[in-house]
C-alpha cells in the first residue's frame, strides 16, 4: 500500500489535499484496493437528510481486499494469530492461505443454510479465529453481519435481531473467559423464544458445554463444514451495500443498528490502520479488543487483513491466569503494536510492576488507546513501564457510528501530549460549537466536538430507522455531524477530548445509555421509578450511580436483598456491563415542575460534590435533594 505518510510534512501535505480536494484525495487512496469495477462518482452528501454515498457505482468485495489479493505474495505469512483463553492451550496460526480457505468454506456453510445476499445474520461467539471466520463468510457472500459482543443479554440479542430481522445464528456452546465457562447457546436459545425471522442457528464447539440441539434449527458448524468445498468466489457488491450493522447505545431508547457499507467502510478502515500506527510488512499488531465491539471490527479484522498484517486475537481477559497475561502474550508473540483502553491500564496498574517485569517487552515499537479519555497518570505508566519510553503512544479518539479513527497522532510523526488525540487524520474536519451552534473558531477554546464534512467511513443509516439517525446525529446542529463529545483545542490546535455531553456513559470503555439501564431497573417489580447518572471511577472510568424509588422497602424487603435483585435485573435485561455499581433508594427525584429530572444535581451528588448544586428552586419539591444528599452512598 502506498498511502503510508512518512513525515510530518508529509502529514500535513496530505490533509491540506484532503480539505481542498476530498474527492481527489480519497479517489487516489482508493486506487490501492482491489474494485472489479471502478467508481464513476467519488462522493455525494448532504448532511440534512443525511445522505452519504462514496464510491458511487464501484464494485468490489471487501474480502478480496482481505484475502484474495494477498495470495500471491504472502500466502503463507499469518494473517491471524490466535491466543486462546488458557495460556497452556494450544494456540492456532491461519496463514493468508488458511484463512482464505477457511473463509470459503464457512460462506459455503452460510449458502447451504439458506444464505442469500443481503440477509443479516446474528454472530453471538467468543474470540476464537471462528468468529472472524464467520464474520469474513457473511462479508464474502453479501451477508449483513450483526455481531453482538459475548457479554450481552438474551434479551440484548433479541431486540437486536428483531430489530435487523436476522434470518441466521451463528453462535457456539459456550465460552471461556477468564476462570469462568459462559453458555452462549443456552443465551441463544432464551433469546429467540421471541425471534420468529430466525430459521437456523449455526453452533461451534468451543466448550463441550451440554447443549440442547432444535431440530430443523440447529445444526453444527463442524458436521456442516464437511459437506462443502472451499471453492467460494466472492459476490461482487455495490460500493453502497451494506457490509455490517452494529448496535451502540445512545442518550435515547434502544440501541440502535449503525450502518457501515463496503467500500467507504473498507477505504477508511485500511486507510486509517497503516497509518495511525505505522504499521510495517511482518509486525504483528494485537488489538486487544473484543469482535463485539467496533474496535475489533476495524482493528482486528478488516483494517488490518486489507493492509495484509498479521493480527493477533485473544479470547481472555488481562488478568487470567494472572495480571501478567498480556505482557506474557507481547513476549510470546513477539508483538509489536498494542492497542488497548484505558481501562485494562488502569486495572493493570494496580498491580504493580512485577506482572511487567517477568516479561521481554522489547518487540513493542507501537502503543494505542482508545474507548475513553486516558487520564495522565495511565498515559505515563504505559509510556514508562510498557513502552519504556520508546514507543510512540497513539490516543486515538472515534465511535462506532465513524467506521475508523478520526483524531489521532501518527505514530512516531505527531508530536503526542498526554491526555491528548492531538491532531485530526486526512479527510477529517473536526470543528467545536457553542450551545447554540455557532462554530468557535480560534485556539485555545472548547465546546462540543461536530465534523463538517463527511469522512468515507461514516455511518449511512441508522438500520431500519433513517429518521433516527437524522435526528440523533445532524439535527442538533443543522448542518453538522455530531459527536455527542466534549472537546478542548489548545494554543497549538491539538485536540482534547473531555467525555459525553449527553446521557451516555462511558463504562470501562463500553458505552451505555442512562435511559436504557433506567427502563431495566424499573422492570424489577417494585421500582417505583429510577434516575442513572454516571460518577468518576478509578478503574472504570465512570461508575454507574442509581437512584430508586421503590415501594417494597415500607413492605419490610430486606434493602440488600432488593439492590441485588435490582442488579440481576439489570444483567438479565441487559447485561453484566450494564449494572449500577451504586443504588441509593429515595422516596422522590429532584424534578423541575414540568416534571423533568435535574439530572445536573443527581451528578453532583454522585460525584460527592454537594457545596455547589447550583440553583434549585425551580424544584417542585426542593426538601428532597436534602434528602438524597444525606442518603448519599
Ligand atoms: C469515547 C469506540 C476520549 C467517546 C471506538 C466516544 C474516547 C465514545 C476515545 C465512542 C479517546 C473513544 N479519548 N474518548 N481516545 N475513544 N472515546 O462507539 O466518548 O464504543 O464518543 O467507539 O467513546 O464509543 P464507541
Amino acid at each position: 500500500m502506498n498511502y503510508q505518510i512518512q513525515t510530518f510534512d508529509e502529514y500535513q501535505a496530505a490533509y491540506q489535499k484532503s480539505v481542498e480536494d476530498p474527492e481527489a484525495f480519497w479517489a487516489e487512496v482508493a486506487q490501492n484496493f482491489h474494485w472489479r469495477k471502478p467508481w464513476t462518482k467519488t462522493l455525494q452528501w448532504n448532511f440534512d437528510e443525511p445522505n452519504v454515498k462514496w464510491f458511487i457505482g464501484g464494485k468490489l468485495n471487501i474480502t478480496e481486499n482481505c484475502l484474495d489479493r494477498h495470495l500471491a505474495t504472502r500466502g503463507d505469512q499469518p494473517a491471524i494469530i490466535w491466543e486462546p483463553n488458557d495460556p497452556h492451550e494450544a494456540g492456532v496460526t491461519l496463514t493468508y492461505r488458511m484463512l482464505h480457505d477457511q473463509v470459503c468454506r464457512m460462506a459455503n456453510v452460510l449458502k447451504r443454510n439458506g444464505v442469500r445476499k443481503g440477509d443479516r445474520i446474528c454472530i453471538y461467539m467468543p474470540m476464537v479465529p471462528e468468529l472472524a471466520i464467520a464474520v469474513l463468510a457473511c462479508a464474502r457472500i453479501g451477508a449483513v453481519h450483526s455481531v453482538v459482543f459475548g457479554g450481552f443479554s438474551a434479551q440484548s440479542i433479541a431486540d437486536r435481531i428483531n430489530d435487523a430481522q436476522c434470518k441466521l445464528v451463528i453462535t457456539s456452546d459456550g465460552a471461556f473467559r477468564g476462570g469462568k465457562e459462559i453458555p452462549l447457546k443456552s443465551v441463544v436459545d432464551d433469546a429467540l423464544i421471541g425471534c420468529p425471522s430466525v430459521e437456523r442457528v449455526i453452533v461451534m464447539t468451543r466448550t463441550r458445554t451440554p447443549v440442547a440441539m432444535l431440530k430443523g434449527r440447529d445444526v453444527w458448524m463442524e458436521q456442516e463444514l464437511k459437506q462443502v468445498t472451499a471453492d467460494c468466489p466472492a459476490e461482487e457488491m455495490d460500493a453502497e451495500d451494506m457490509l455490517f450493522i452494529l448496535y451502540t447505545s445512545g442518550s435515547t431508547g434502544k440501541p440502535k443498528g449503525v450502518v457501515h457499507t463496503c467500500g467507504g467502510y473498507m477505504v477508511y478502515s485500511a486507510y486509517t490502520f497503516s497509518n495511525v500506527f505505522q504499521y510495517k510488512e511482518n509486525q504483528v499488531h494485537f488489538c486487544t479488543a473484543d469482535i463485539g465491539w467496533i474496535t475489533g471490527h476495524s482493528y482486528i479484522v478488516y483494517g488490518p487483513l486489507a493492509n495484509g498484517a498479521t493480527t493477533l486475537l485473544f479470547e481472555g481477559v488481562p488478568t487470567y491466569p494472572d495480571a501478567g497475561r498480556f505482557w506474557e502474550i507481547v513476549d510470546k508473540h513477539q508483538v509489536n503494536i498494542l492497542y488497548t483502553a484505558p481501562t485494562a491500564i488502569r486495572s493493570l496498574m494496580s498491580f504493580g510492576l512485577e506482572p511487567v517485569q517477568k516479561y521481554d517487552l522489547s518487540s513493542l515499537q507501537v502503543l494505542g488507546s482508545v474507548g475513553e479519555p486516558i487520564n495522565a497518570e495511565a498515559w505515563h505508566w504505559y509510556d514508562d513501564n510498557i513502552g519504556k519510553n520508546n514507543c510512540p503512544i497513539v490516543d486515538t479518539w472515534w465511535q462506532t457510528e465513524n467506521g475508523g479513527i478520526l483524531i489521532s497522532p501518527i505514530a512516531g510523526i505527531t508530536k503526542t501530549k498526554p491526555t491528548y488525540a492531538t491532531l485530526p487524520l486526512p479527510g477529517v474536519q473536526p470543528v467545536l460549537v457553542d450551545e447554540n451552534g455557532k462554530i468557535i473558531e480560534g485556539n485555545g477554546v472548547s465546546g462540543n466536538l461536530c465534523m463538517k464534512f463527511p469522512w468515507p467511513g461514516i455511518l449511512r443509516t441508522t438500520y431500519g430507522d433513517h429518521e433516527r439517525c437524522r435526528q440523533t446525529y445532524f439535527s442538533t446542529y443543522p448542518g453538522l455531524y455530531f459527536t455527542g463529545d466534549g472537546c478542548l483545542r489548545d494554543e497549538d490546535g491539538y485536540y482534547r477530548i473531555t467525555g459525553r455531553v449527553d446521557d451516555v456513559l462511558n463504562v470501562s470503555g463500553h458505552r451505555i445509555g442512562t435511559a436504557e439501564v433506567e427502563n431495566a431497573i424499573n422492570m424489577h417489580t417494585g421500582v417505583v421509578e429510577s434516575a442513572v447518572v454516571g460518577y468518576p471511577h478509578d478503574i472504570k472510568g465512570q461508575g454507574i450511580y442509581a437512584y430508586v424509588i421503590t415501594d417494597q422497602l415500607p413492605d419490610g424487603h430486606d434493602a440488600d436483598l432488593t439492590k441485588r435483585d435490582i442488579l440481576a435485573t439489570v444483567s438479565r435485561v441487559i447485561g453484566p456491563i450494564a449494572k449500577p455499581d451504586k443504588i441509593q433508594f429515595v422516596t422522590g427525584l429532584p424534578k423541575t415542575r414540568s416534571g423533568k429530572i435535574m439530572r445536573r444535581i443527581l451528578r453532583k451528588i454522585a460525584e460527592g460534590d454537594t457545596s455547589n448544586l447550583g440553583d434549585t428552586t425551580t424544584l417542585l419539591d426542593p426538601a428532597v435533594v436534602e434528602e438524597i444528599k444525606a442518603g448519599a452512598v
